[in-house]
């Protein structure tokens, strides 16, 4: 059976890229902290997207309180650091964001991109990161071939689960809604896609409940390989 699929729009960060993966580095700085240094520091930086994107929902040309991705994500760091009661000079910050900079992509991710792409699906990015993160995180992780295109949110200044976000999936392409997949390990970006009207897999890389908020994802599985049966 051909799959009904032309396009697999993928979300980068926790979905391609392990950003819990600088909990090594974390332990190092911290002993003992790495983990909860790793969590928070990631539910921070989503909630920060979200105050954000709440505090200006209409306005024409972005959020006035936006910044990069990669900004939020060190404003994260320092409430986090700051939290626990850990060292938040500037030489750990930096440490730590350097590690974000080039995160561990996911081990199936290579080869199940890889596949897909042999098949002929356009293999696509949408992320709440700025355009230099993201292209920064792609060539390091030896992507850059496989992606046909990098969707940030530079221009549009606003975050998911703000539906312009995924409108952009359908800007310069003329493939049609319900030949897009949307891929994500976030529970929320799937149920902000769902709401949006998309197809949808969620990677349950952490065994979690679905959210109880809305209708769950069309596909789930505990990674990548799964998208490789659907045709
Ligand atoms: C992304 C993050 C927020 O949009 O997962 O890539």
């Amino acid at each position: 059976m051909p799959c009904e699929f032309d396009a697999f729009v993928f979300d980068a960060y926790g979905t391609l890229f392990d950003v819990y993966s600088v909990k090594a580095s974390a332990e190092r700085l911290y002993p003992g902290q790495g983990e909860a240094l790793a969590k928070l520091w990631r539910d921070k930086q989503v909630e920060y997207t979200r105050l954000i994107s709440l505090a200006d929902p209409s306005a024409p040309n972005g959020s006035r309180h936006y910044m990069p991705f990669w900004d939020v994500t060190r404003r994260a760091l320092h409430f986090s650091l700051s939290a626990l009661g850990l060292d938040a000079s500037e030489a750990n910050q930096n440490q730590l964001m350097a590690e974000y900079e080039r995160l561990s992509a996911f081990p199936e991710v290579l080869p199940v991109l890889t596949q897909l792409k042999k098949e002929g699906h356009q293999i696509v990015i949408l992320s709440n990161g700025n355009q230099s993160m993201l292209g920064k995180a792609v060539e390091s992780a030896g992507l850059t071939a496989l992606i046909h295109r990098v969707l940030g949110v530079d221009t549009l200044r606003q975050f998911k689960i703000m539906p312009g976000v995924y409108d952009l999936i359908f800007q310069d392409t003329d493939v049609p809604k319900e030949k897009v997949l949307f891929v994500s390990s976030n529970g929320w970006d799937v149920l902000g896609a769902n709401w949006y009207g998309l197809n949808t897999f969620w990677v349950n890389r952490q065994g979690l409940p679905f959210e109880s908020l809305g209708p769950p994802p069309r596909f789930q599985g505990n990674d990548l390989n799964g998208l490789l049966a659907l045709g």
